[in-house]
């Protein structure tokens, strides 16, 4: 079975819906440990629109699991890591306008690049992961660039709207992983999961971990509610 990481990025979008300081996503981080996630990721975008600075380094503090900065290459952004010391690095592709990380990092295309941030950031002893399509150059090229392990991008397989697309982009899902395990990766697997797409992902024997976000937090505004209705209400009464 697969571990499951829960990325918390959204709580912090609804923190900053309000600039205000609540939700507060340490706190739904420590919540999703004592819930049995095995690790925690969040996203420190450029823009700093969701996660901030200052959360990154609470979560560094408190998480007991294992803390997954998802990241750019940008200098800033690695160099914030550097200081932070997460136990992993995803690096991941970022474009300002987009609603979500769009496709994976075209590690093929920018090699000597990813490499020297793939060097600076292991040593400083964070392990480095690649976020990929699920496409053999781009893990050839993740080999090259001396990462021991990738995620790859179930975007496609999520955004599948009709049957026939969905096998045939699960399809190389299951291709790419066996691929990457051939040449000795570890194998990761994340983005737009969700409580009805999961389960084929999940039964991929080569994935040993699906980083999930949106859909569990939304998941939680949905079956969190009457609790908080009801709370409320004892209060005015
Ligand atoms: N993995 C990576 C590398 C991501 O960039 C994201 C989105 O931040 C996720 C997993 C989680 O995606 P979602 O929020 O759609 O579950």
């Amino acid at each position: 079975m697969p571990r499951l990481g829960v990325n918390i990025d959204h709580v912090a979008t609804l923190r900053e819906a309000r600039h205000g300081i609540e939700p507060e996503p340490l706190f739904a981080a420590l919540i999703c440990e004592a819930s049995g996630a095995d690790s925690i990721v969040a996203h420190l975008r450029e823009d700093s629109r969701h996660i901030k600075e200052g959360d990154v380094f609470l979560l560094r503090k408190a998480v007991r699991t294992m803390f997954n900065l998802e990241m750019s290459c940008a200098e800033q952004i690695v160099a914030v890591a550097c200081k932070v010391k997460p136990d992993r690095s995803t690096l991941v592709p970022e474009r300002r306008q987009e609603l979500t990380t769009e496709g994976g990092l075209d590690v093929a295309g920018n090699l000597s690049r990813i490499k020297k941030v793939v060097d600076r950031l292991s040593r400083q002893g964070i392990a480095v992961s690649l976020f990929i399509d699920p496409e053999k150059k781009q893990i050839d090229a993740a080999v090259k660039s001396g990462v021991k392990m990738i995620e790859l991008h179930t975007g496609r397989y999520a955004d599948s709207s009709t049957q026939k697309e969905e096998n045939r982009f699960l399809a190389q899902i299951v291709n790419a992983a066996s691929y990457a395990k051939k040449k000795k990766l570890r194998v990761f697997a994340g983005h737009g999961l969700n409580y009805y797409n999961v389960s084929r992902i999940s039964r991929i024997k080569e994935i040993e971990e699906l980083n999930i976000g949106y859909s569990i937090i939304c998941r939680a505004v949905i079956v969190g509610l009457s609790k908080a209705v009801s709370e409320m209400k004892e209060l005015i009464k």
